[in-house]
């Protein structure tokens, strides 16, 4: 099998452009993951972030972690829990409109840094849709403007922690699911692993931890909007025995009154009568996914494709 793809973006500015390129074409292709370095957010920032989410998880988040697992009363369990994962979140939102600074027990200095970082993130997500772009021949600003909607992206990040698990068989750290939106960008641990991905084979795969390196994946809105070129792949986190393992996921997802469908550039004309993908308004997307994220994505492009055809979405709603 070939190696898990890692770009290296510096060379997007030199000749090995052509060839990096293509290397991200084909993660986009066959893998739904890419793990990217010299993306253009500085070691000393990653650092900072990590070690304030980590002081945090310690200070704010581990004591109602472990009252969590003790009132579920898992330790008596013996069969496998499928209703549960084994981690500590909490959610920040920066766009449309950012909460960082009501979000509780946050330092003014984590606040102060997790909104750099985010702007840095946004910055580098838009860059990456702007790659996608040029690979897949749509013109330069499509995929941004086909998740603006009325108000502009949807930008959030889930920051979680996989703290050590005494019995990893009986539960998942995150069980498997895709990701609803458009693209995630990932600051994994670079010690704890966990994180993997299913390959179209069958084949579980790491997703290898790298000291600052961001990890890209395809959400299920690119994998409609490319009407399939492009997959949003399963995938999933094993719980460690040991350590602690830290995971910063920022989801940069269309508005919520944003109109998905297939880029019309990427259906084939004489197929367009037995369009797979459907049209929807994201918010409607993510209503349904709420209820279904640990399903297959399959019935959820079915469900939508049968709320299209007894709905007008009356004019696309293009920026
Ligand atoms: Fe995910």
């Amino acid at each position: 099998m070939a190696n898990f793809p890692i770009i290296n973006m510096e060379k997007l500015n030199g000749d090995g452009r052509a060839a990096t390129m293509e290397v991200i074409k084909d993660a986009c292709e066959n893998w739904g993951f890419f793990e990217v370095l010299n993306h253009g957010i500085s070691p000393e920032l990653m650092d900072t972030v990590e070690k304030l989410t980590k002081e945090h998880y310690k200070k704010s988040m581990e004591q109602k972690f472990r009252e969590m697992v003790e009132s579920k009363g898992l330790e008596a369990v013996q069969s496998e829990i499928k209703d549960l994962d084994w981690e500590s979140t909490f959610f920040l939102r920066h766009l449309p409109v950012s909460n960082i600074s009501e979000v509780p027990d946050l330092d003014d200095q984590y606040r102060k840094v997790m909104k750099e970082f985010a702007l840095k993130l946004e910055k580098l997500a838009e860059l990456l849709l702007d790659l996608l772009c040029e690979n897949l021949g749509l013109e330069k600003g499509y995929l941004k403007k086909a998740f603006y909607g009325s108000k502009g992206p949807t930008f959030g990040t889930k920051v979680a922690n996989y703290p050590p698990c005494p019995r990893p068989e009986q539960i998942k750290g995150l069980r498997e699911h895709t990701d609803a939106g458009g693209i995630i960008l990932l600051f994994q641990d670079d010690k704890v692993s966990g994180l993997q991905l299913l390959k179209a084979d069958g084949q579980w795969v790491d997703v290898p931890p790298m000291r600052h390196s961001i990890v890209v994946n395809i959400g299920d809105q690119l994998e409609v909007i490319t009407n399939g070129k492009y997959k949003s792949v399963v995938h999933r986190v094993i719980a460690q025995t040991d350590g602690n393992r830290m995971s910063i996921a920022s989801f940069y997802n269309p508005g919520s009154d944003a109109v998905i469908y297939p880029a019309p550039e990427l259906v084939e004309k004489e197929a367009k009568e037995n369009e797979i993908y459907p049209k929807f308004v994201f918010e409607d997307y993510m209503k349904l996914y709420a209820a279904l994220k640990f399903q297959a994505k399959e019935p959820r492009f079915e469900a939508m494709k049968a709320v299209e055809s007894t709905v007008n979405l009356g004019p696309i709603a293009t920026v």
